[in-house]
């Protein structure tokens, strides 16, 4: 799912009764923005002086990835014009802007786009913002289906819980021999994923329900990023930007572990011989998931891959040729 790695480690709130309200209250924006700037780079300046004093770890890149996104620009284009005068509108818009990423909501949501695999999806709080280490999975996914071509032409894919259809759509535009079908139980997030499907025009299967079960045929490979923060894990990082993205993309509000258990019960029947099952999963997962799988996934071999930070983050189920 992707949160708990691209995120710091949890700060845990300390006190148990605070609510979600209370922690937005406690760090909404309480400056109110300068008055009389008027240059490029003072609006910038004002802007990264008043974030370093909230949640983010970038303050001024987001200053100027806002001030790139009000005015229409790539980011380097600010530099050539730091000096020019900004519009009253632009810069009322800019610092509107500015007081949202104050209290936390994510520059993909502010800006509605977010670069996955190096080109741009649309992203909105009715998904999940894909993260970086995600792009490991697509990786790992076509790596498979590299190696797999020679036996099954025309293999079919799988992508569970879809959110945006940044993993599906990464996979079929680099199979596009592949037959994707992506599930996800939220209508809204599928709405998104099949908009992106269509502005890169990756022919997608989509279909709305829980886990496997939309699946009429079984699958050659299975690629999920499942909700995998546990509700504790969940409610430590609500005073982060996690609090505006889809709690059901997050949390399986239990441990953790219950969308993968869910999942290995459907599995048989549903994944053909000599398949695989590829699954994000946070990065102190990896034994708990070894042990549950071969509970019900016996005769499957599993293999682990690291991140680029040697944490576990990709476990692969390999299905027994027969
Ligand atoms: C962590 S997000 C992953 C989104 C996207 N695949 C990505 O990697 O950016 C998990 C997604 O699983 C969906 N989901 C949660 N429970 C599900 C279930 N039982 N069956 C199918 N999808 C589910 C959520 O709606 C959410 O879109």
């Amino acid at each position: 799912m992707g949160s708990s790695t691209s995120s710091p480690l949890p700060t845990r709130l300390n006190s148990s009764g605070v609510t979600e309200m209370d922690v937005v209250a406690a760090i909404a924006p309480s400056q109110s923005p300068p008055s009389g700037v008027r240059s490029i780079k003072a609006a910038v300046d004002g802007a990264a002086e008043r974030l370093a004093g909230t949640a983010t770890e970038t303050p001024r890149l987001d200053a100027e990835v806002l001030m790139g996104f009000v005015l229409g620009w790539q980011r380097s284009r600010l530099f050539a014009h730091w000096d020019e005068d900004l519009g009253v509108a632009d810069l009322d818009r800019f610092e509107r802007l500015v007081e949202r990423r104050m209290a936390a909501e994510p520059v993909a949501y502010i800006r509605n786009l977010k670069e996955f695999l190096g080109v741009e999806f649309f992203v909105d709080s009715r998904v999940l913002i894909p993260r970086p280490e995600t792009e490991l999975l697509v990786g790992r996914a076509a790596a498979w289906m590299d190696r797999r071509r020679k036996a099954s032409a025309s293999p079919l894919v799988v992508d569970v819980g879809t959110g945006s259809g940044a993993v599906a759509i990464g996979i079929k535009t680099m199979c596009s021999d592949a037959r994707v079908i992506a599930t996800d139980v939220s209508e809204e997030a599928l709405a998104v994923a099949r908009l992106n499907a269509s502005r890169h025009m990756a022919d997608i299967d989509f279909r709305r329900g829980s886990l496997l079960e939309p699946l009429g045929e079984p699958a050659d490979l299975i690629v999920a990023n499942l909700p995998y923060l546990s509700l504790e894990e969940y409610r430590a990082l609500l005073h982060t930007s996690i609090r505006y993205e889809p709690r059901a993309a997050l949390t399986d509000e239990a441990d953790g572990l219950l969308l993968f258990e869910q999942l290995f019960l459907q599995v048989p029947g549903r994944l053909r011989p000599n398949g695989a099952l590829l699954l994000e999963i946070g990065a102190g997962q990896s034994r708990s998931l070894e042990r549950l799988a071969s509970r019900y996934l016996t005769a499957f071999e599993p293999a682990v891959f690291s991140d680029y930070a040697g944490r576990p983050r990709i476990l692969q189920l390999a299905s027994p040729a027969r």
